[in-house]
């Protein structure tokens, strides 16, 4: 949620370059955008407005400076408007914010600072930031880092921040539980951002900031503290294995088909792990009291995935709550139980919560994420990195076949079966490759045509299916706009089908498995009340009245089938003139509750 990039250092292009980075995280939010930088004059120049940043020209920021910072917005308090877009500035226009997250008492800050003589413009919560770093700083012999410590002691609520003060020629971050890592340059240049696609071009060497931490640079030099005591940490240096061409669109129109088909390859890189790592997994959860998968969104669906393979390869009972819902169960928890949690960004606000929760209970987590140094994977006791490679369409792809991949092979591991497992994935990518061809995605896109003027949806499937069922319709959702809900087959009959009508599509999620005659049966009771029917599976039955075929993948179907509905829900957006990358109303990586 919000993108936020920061530079200070000797380049001369501050402004166009924040712009540029801040174009990477615009994943991140795009409600509206806005830059702030430092002129030689030691004035500041600040733009902001309404919309994306992808549309911004970095050119038009030639002006000399070498301390910027710039922001990309996802909404919470105070409309989309270009006064209520970052940065957000001090009485006398010296101090720049920009902020992710949400303070929770800036009514209370705003009302005491108004009386002392404050103006506030806009309806946010950031604004009081600048305005009580200001009021700090009027204590004779306070720096920017001690005022913007005061100030962060005051807030509650869960933000980064970064600060940029044209006198001192300063920049300060500050973090409680929103991202921020610190790219290290050379000579002395920082660049700080919400993400590290923002800076991947010039540097791989990062420093992370945690919770309740600081960070200041001036002249070359950086002095990270904690907060509430003031006491200077140390860092250590971390190389990112990331590289650019990995975070940019490269041949394709858009990041979701690019990682899309970036699965050719991906579930392989997946299921690259540390043998004695996935056997130490394999045995807390054999030796756990009490295991819950927990995640949100598509990896929410993915673990209900997972419940299936635990079940079905490993006889082993796991069980999915949405994170957001994790902490009412907290009673259950125990130093014996083990919590699994999956997340693509490592930055989830709902997963960071329940994982709080867990450990509150003295219980231990295993974390399947993909961004390597992330909050999550910090956090874990355990941690297990997809290796998907930087994922920036809003919509998950690549990392929800990852995380279920890596979910597959640890269930074979608990089963004792780590090779068997490993063989049938790599196998299954080797299936994935030969599929992703352009015939198929054309085959797909004559598919979508005939259905793209619906309004509603349906998906079913059993077993494994079912959660593929629901993580269908998620991605129809959010990239279509199309109403779509996914269901148990068998679950139809007792309610859903009163909305089938004449040439409603209904997607069928089929293996070759023991639950084909089911699934036909199913498929007939919609056929009887007029449905279009797409089949995705290995084997075609007369039942569909289209045919999108999948290999035959065992125990990894739920991997396979997914893929041609990624594909269909990106043409779907296309055909209707969505944007796929950026649907309305979402962001990638929710930071906020
Ligand atoms: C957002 C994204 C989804 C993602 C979910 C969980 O809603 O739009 O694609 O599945 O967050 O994110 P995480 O980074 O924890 O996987």
């Amino acid at each position: 949620m919000c993108g936020i990039f920061g530079y200070i250092g000797k380049r001369k292009n501050a402004g166009a370059l924040v712009i540029k980075g801040l174009k990477n995280l615009e994943y991140r939010g795009y409600d509206s955008w806005g830059v702030a930088m430092r002129l030689s004059d030691g004035s500041i120049k600040c733009e902001k407005d309404v919309g994306k940043i992808g549309a911004v020209n970095p050119d038009q920021f030639k002006e000399e400076s070498s301390l910027a910072i710039a922001h990309s917005r996802w909404a919470t308090h105070g409309g989309v408007t270009k006064i209520n877009a970052h940065p957000h500035f001090s009485c006398d226009q010296t101090i720049a914010v920009i902020h992710n997250g949400i303070i929770e008492n800036y009514g209370e800050i705003r009302d005491e600072l108004k009386a002392k003589g404050h103006t506030f413009r806009s309806e946010t919560d950031t604004e009081v930031i600048p305005h009580l770093i200001e009021e700090e700083l009027k204590k004779k012999g306070t720096t920017l880092e001690e005022a913007t410590r005061r100030a962060c002691i005051r807030f509650t609520g869960r933000y980064a921040i970064l600060v940029l003060d044209a006198r001192s020629q300063t920049l300060v971050a500050a973090r409680t539980g929103s991202p921020l890592i610190i790219g290290v340059g050379e000579g002395g240049e920082y660049f700080i951002a919400s993400d590290i696609p923002a800076f991947l071009e010039y540097t791989r060497t990062v420093q992370y900031l945690d919770d309740g931490e600081m960070v200041a640079v001036h002249d070359g030099k950086i002095r990270f503290s904690d907060i509430a005591s003031s006491a200077e940490r140390t860092k250590r240096l971390v190389t990112i294995d990331w590289t650019v061409s990995e975070a940019e669109k490269g041949e394709y129109e858009h990041y979701m088909l690019k990682e899309i088909m970036d699965q050719k390859d991906s579930i392989r890189r997946a299921v690259h792990q540390d043998d004695e790592e996935i056997l130490a997994v394999a045995k807390s959860i054999e030796n756990c009291i009490g295991c819950i998968l927990t995640a949100c969104g598509t990896a929410g669906k993915v673990c209900m995935a997972a419940d299936y393979f635990f079940s079905v390869v490993a006889k082993r009972h796991v069980n999915f709550t949405p994170a957001s819902e994790f902490p009412i169960f907290h009673h259950f928890l125990r130093p014996e139980s083990l919590i699994i949690v999956v997340s693509q960004s490592g930055e989830t606000a709902d997963v960071l919560e329940a994982m709080k929760v867990a450990k509150a209970a003295g219980s231990k987590v295993l974390a399947i994420v993909n961004t390597q140094g992330s909050s999550i994977a910090r956090a874990a006791d355990y941690t297990l990195l997809i290796n998907a490679g930087p994922e920036k369409a809003v919509a998950s792809t690549k990392a929800a076949t990852g995380q279920m991949a890596v979910l597959l092979l640890v269930a074979h591991a608990v089963a004792g079966k780590l090779h068997e497992g490993r063989t049938l994935l790599l196998e299954t990518s080797g299936q994935i490759n030969d599929m992703l061809n352009p015939r198929y995605i054309d085959h797909i896109r004559d598919v979508a045509k005939k259905i793209a003027s619906h309004d509603n949806m349906y998906i079913i499937g059993k077993g494994w299916n079912y959660p593929m069922a629901m993580e269908s319709a998620i991605k129809i959702q959010e990239v279509s706009y199309i109403h779509a809900e996914g269901f148990a087959a068998g679950e139809l009959k007792h309610g859903p089908i009163a909305l089938i009508e004449k040439g409603t599509p209904c997607i069928a999620l089929m293996g070759n498995d023991e639950f084909t005659a089911d699934m036909v049966s199913n498929i007939m009771e919609l056929r009887a009340r007029g449905a279009q029917i797409i089949g995705i599976g290995p084997k075609k039955f007369d039942v569909f009245d289209h045919w999108i075929k999948v290999p035959d993948s065992g125990a990894a179907q739920a991997i396979v089938n997914i893929i041609p509905v990624q594909i269909l829900a990106y043409l779907l957006a296309v055909i209707r003139g969505r944007d796929p990358d950026m649907p309305r109303n979402l962001a990638k990586s929710v930071t906020v509750k």
